[in-house]
């Protein structure tokens, strides 16, 4: 086990954000390690998972969690290891998953900061990529919230990135007809296709999607799987397929810039092909994470899934890390080693 260091770094947030997160975004501060109170443990944060979220949670605008309060440590979910505890649910050297924020140490305790133990035998990056959030979030968008089902054609965006990516996957192993994603660039695009497994793949940097859409998918789609919104989702919902389905998961293209927004044309499509569109958050899925989990081991001995991860080194570099999410910079799930 590394030594204690006598210090707690933290990364508070200083000033809202309007666009991509900058240095005056943040302010790394110094204190004292927080010692464990009765029913505490102290852990030590190993690993951060970088999520779009966190920068939604940047801006004073109304969510599924309240904003970060200025000078508040940024919120964010990570894996830490146990160095001291006066809890009975801890014991040095656990590996914990919970809600650690950008900082060197942090509290557990059997309440509202209880942390979980990782799933046995899974190494911490693992325990933020595929069984996860993200690896979660596109299990159960895929097969529930879509209700993929044999022989679909399936549309994934945000191809490249952690959902993404495993959502694909899903699907191919899952039986689906045909699995088409879009991502950014050549080289994703051939990412997803040569060492993904996805049939075919679609850069809308250099392409026109709805053009390609239609190419691809002759007869409709009859699953999007949507990780960005805006004029990517308006191409899908206008080639959906008849009783076609669309899994709202997210919509990066307009975090950074919510005023700006692409206004949806195409809803009317929901009508004519008797579609259904569905928003959804991995928080209402939790109690079903180990079902999820013991099919994903499943297929990650098995390589029917693969998952990457891009692991940017320093707690300091975390904001920069939350930057690679807009400009595409990762492929795989964003991960920081404190
Ligand atoms: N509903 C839930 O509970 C839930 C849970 C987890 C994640 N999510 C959502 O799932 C999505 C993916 O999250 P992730 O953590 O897996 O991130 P990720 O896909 O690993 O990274 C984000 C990717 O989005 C793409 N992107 C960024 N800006 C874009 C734009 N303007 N247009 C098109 N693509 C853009 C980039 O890829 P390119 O290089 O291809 O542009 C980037 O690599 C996000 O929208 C996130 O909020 C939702």
């Amino acid at each position: 086990m590394e030594q204690m260091t006598d210090r707690n770094r933290r990364l508070v947030l200083a000033q809202r954000p309007t666009g991509m997160v900058d240095d005056t975004t943040t302010r790394l501060e110094v204190q004292d390690v927080p010692a464990p109170g009765p029913g505490e443990a102290l852990a030590r944060v190993r690993y951060l998972s970088i999520d779009p979220t966190i920068r939604t949670w940047m801006d004073d605008a109304p969510g599924y969690l309240p904003p970060i309060q200025i000078d508040e440590v940024v919120r964010a979910g990570g894996v830490a290891e146990v160095v001291e505890s006066n809890s009975e649910n801890y014991s040095p050297g656990d590996l914990l998953f919970g809600m650690t924020g950008w900082q060197d140490y942090v509290i557990a305790d059997d309440g509202a900061r209880a942390m979980q133990p990782l799933p046995p035998g899974v190494a911490p990056t693992t325990a933020l990529s595929a069984f996860g959030i993200t690896g979660m979030t596109a299990y159960f968008g895929m097969l529930d919230v879509a209700a993929l089902a044999e022989g679909d054609v399936v549309v994934v965006s945000g191809a490249a990135g952690a959902t993404g990516s495993t959502a694909g996957q899903i699907a191919k192993t899952k039986g689906a007809g045909k699995v088409i994603g879009i991502a950014g660039g050549p080289q994703k695009c051939a990412h997803i296709v040569d060492e993904l497994g996805f049939d075919a793949a679609i850069d809308y940097k250099s392409e026109s999607v709805g053009a390609r859409l239609h190419e691809l998918a002759p007869d409709g789609i009859d699953v999007y799987f949507d990780n960005v919104g805006g004029e990517i989702l308006d191409a899908c919902l206008a080639n959906l397929a008849l009783r076609g389905r669309v899994a709202l998961c997210g919509a990066i293209a307009g975090y950074n810039d919510r005023g700006g927004a692409h206004a949806i044309a195409n809803t009317s499509m929901l009508i004519i092909r008797r579609g259904r569109m569905q928003g959804f958050l991995i928080l209402d899925f939790l109690e079903r994470f180990p079902e999820a989990q013991a099919e994903m081991a499943g297929w990650l001995a098995s390589g029917e899934v693969k998952s990457s991860e891009h692991v940017v080194d320093g707690l300091e570099h975390a904001p920069d890390a939350l930057n690679l999410l807009f400009t595409g910079g990762n492929t795989g799930k964003v991960i920081v080693k404190v």
